[in-house]
């Protein structure tokens, strides 16, 4: 592929979109875990070409951006999120010109696409790292190094702070002397924003990929950027029941959340904003990853990002009530600032899969109300089909973070149950591999929960997904509607879009695994008759039924989305 016919694919699909500074709005993000997705040359492990060939499915699911997880050089330790060289491709998932087929293709097909930035470490194996260990400059400041405390004589870390994969944030380097610091693996060491050689440095890996074409940047744990400069302990948090060098043991007041982490970011809104200016192209989008408190996520819009929203992740869950969700997702939109866009993360390669987390049969409940709530939706690859974790054993487990944990409590911390690859047919490895041996197992329930098969069943989380894509990308209530949750009884949720002129469509979520009956009607003020748009795939509802909204029974666990009868028909036509 030439850079010619990439420029050309550029330059067409800005023409058609125009440029823009908030194409992201309403936009279907779905995230690719590279490793898990499709494996093109038969040695069990996804690759870029893989990724290329299976284009298609995600633009007929309606999604409009792709997120690789990282493709970067990388010993894998933490499979991508340990970068020894942040401007090539990693060989086991192919080469810079698989990339430029890759985006070629998908700016083709009329897909944006964003890369992973992961800029609070590199890999031990970095060569900045080897001249830190050196001294030599700037390299030797730009990771965080401190002397040994003594105590009685003995070596000591220079604070109590924690690694996020268990065990002190410290390592000691013996060829430098000191210790350094890394807050999740041994492997990544953390890089120091103090020093602006290395912000510079980092930017020039960022330019390298715009060069490239792409769309913007998830930037990956980002509240880990700065560190306390006075270094001080973090407070203990008093947690009962867990091992003392378990993360949450200590709050992280000191090393994490950081002030300054909101100015790093607004300086990297300014160099994407100059870039393309530069060009003449649209915004770039930047998402940043965080778990933190609503007040701190909030702070990184004003800063230029958008903030992953994880509130379907924490601090809601399957236990949470209907009062907890319209509370939580009112008080966001309520602090959202104004002209900005929303999003709502369905699920990620961290988090156990939404399936799982929610239950199979409230599979499909939080993709519904990430479609109908205004602006992003976060999707990772696999919940489109209802994929569920797949247990592992503690000998099978490769997930460091769940490894460091130990026999006992892997299970609590390992991410290897929503990363096994995803579940195209029925075949050998359930087609993502030619190989009978992936990296990860496969889930046995392939054989049933499968692409192929969803496709050909008239019910199916497959179904569900393309209708709601199509519902919120074709929809004006949807792009231009007002947002209302409204509590209709103790366990029974609504959501309501409503835009002059057009009828209200609205979401109906039973939380508990009673049936109820309730008047819609009333409570959220929609006319008596509508039609079932979509429903959950076990809510024992067709698409297409008429109902009498002023006394609607609801099954239990089951979750249904009502518009009127020519909103349906003129939807249909786009299946
Ligand atoms: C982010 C990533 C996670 C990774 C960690 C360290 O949270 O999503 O997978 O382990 O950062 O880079
Ligand atoms: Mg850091």
């Amino acid at each position: 592929m030439s850079k010619l016919t990439l420029l050309f694919a550029v330059l067409a699909v800005t023409y058609v979109h125009g440029i823009s500074d908030n194409w992201w709005r309403d936009v279907i993000l779905y995230q690719v875990y590279p490793r898990s997705f499709k494996d093109s040359d038969g040695d069990g492990i996804g690759d870029l070409i893989g990724i290329t060939t299976k284009l298609e499915h995600i633009k007929d699911i309606g999604a409009d951006v792709v997120w690789l997880s990282p493709i970067y050089i990388s010993p894998q330790a933490d499979f991508g999120y340990d970068v020894t060289n942040f401007t090539d491709v990693n060989p086991e998932y192919g080469t810079l010109a698989d990339f430029t087929k890759f985006i070629t293709k998908a700016k083709y097909l009329g897909l944006r696409v964003i890369l992973d930035f992961v800029p609070n470490h590199s890999s031990l194996q970095h060569p900045w790292f080897k001249q830190s260990v050196k001294k030599v400059k700037p390299y030797d400041s730009f990771y965080i190094w401190r002397d040994a405390k003594i105590v009685n004589g003995v070596r000591e870390p220079p604070n109590n702070w924690l690694s996020a994969f268990t065990g002190s944030a410290w390592e000691w380097n013996e060829e430098r002397g000191q210790y350094f610091l890394h807050q999740f693996l041994v492997d990544q060491p953390d890089l120091n924003y103090r020093n602006p050689f290395l912000n510079l440095a980092m930017k020039d890996a960022l330019k390298f990929w715009l060069d490239r074409g792409v769309d913007g940047f998830r930037i990956d744990a980002i509240n880990f950027a700065f560190e306390d400069k006075l270094f001080r302990d973090d407070p203990n948090s008093n947690i009962s029941g867990i091992p003392k060098d378990d993360y949450d043991s200590l709050i992280h007041t000191y090393s994490r959340d950081q002030n300054e982490t909101y100015g790093l970011i607004a300086n990297w809104r300014k160099f994407m904003d100059n870039y393309s200016k530069k060009y003449k192209i649209d915004s770039k989008l930047l998402l940043s990853e965080a778990y933190t408190t609503l007040s701190l996520t909030i702070k990184y819009y004003d800063a230029g990002a958008n903030a992953f929203n994880f509130m379907f992740i924490t601090p809601l869950n399957k236990t949470s009530s209907a009062s907890d969700f319209k509370r939580t997702i009112d008080e966001w939109l309520n602090n959202l600032p104004k002209h900005n866009v929303s999003n709502w993360v369905v699920g990620n390669h961290d988090q156990p899969r939404v399936a799982s987390r929610y239950g199979v049969r409230r599979a499909d409940m939080i993709t519904m109300l990430a479609m109908i709530l205004p602006g992003i939706a976060v999707v990772y690859n696999g919940d489109e089909i209802g994929m569920t974790n797949r247990n592992f054993t503690w000998e099978e487990t490769v997930d460091i973070a769940g490894c460091n944990a130990g026999p006992e409590r892997y299970h609590i911390k390992s991410r290897d149950p929503e990363r096994i690859p995803f579940q195209w047919d029925n075949t050998t490895s359930a087609g993502f591999s030619t190989n009978k041996t992936t990296w990860l197992p496969v889930h046995e329930n392939y054989i049933t929960v499968n692409l192929a098969a969803q496709k050909e069943a008239k019910i199916s989380h497959y179904q569900v997904f393309k209708a709601l894509s199509t519902l919120k990308k074709k929809h004006p209530v949807l792009r231009n509607g007002t947002e209302e949750v409204i509590l209709i009884s103790e366990h029974v949720l609504g959501v309501v879009r409503r835009l002059e002129g057009s009828s209200p469509v609205s979401l109906l979520i039973n939380f508990s695994e009673r049936d109820a009956v309730i008047d819609a009607e009333t409570n959220l003020n929609i006319p008596r008759e509508l039609i079932v748009y979509v429903s959950s795939v076990d809510s024992n509802i067709d698409a297409g039924t008429q109902v009498d909204t002023s006394a609607m029974k609801l099954p239990g666990y089951a979750s249904v989305m009502l518009a009127s009868q020519s909103q349906v028909s003129e939807l249909l036509y786009y299946f």
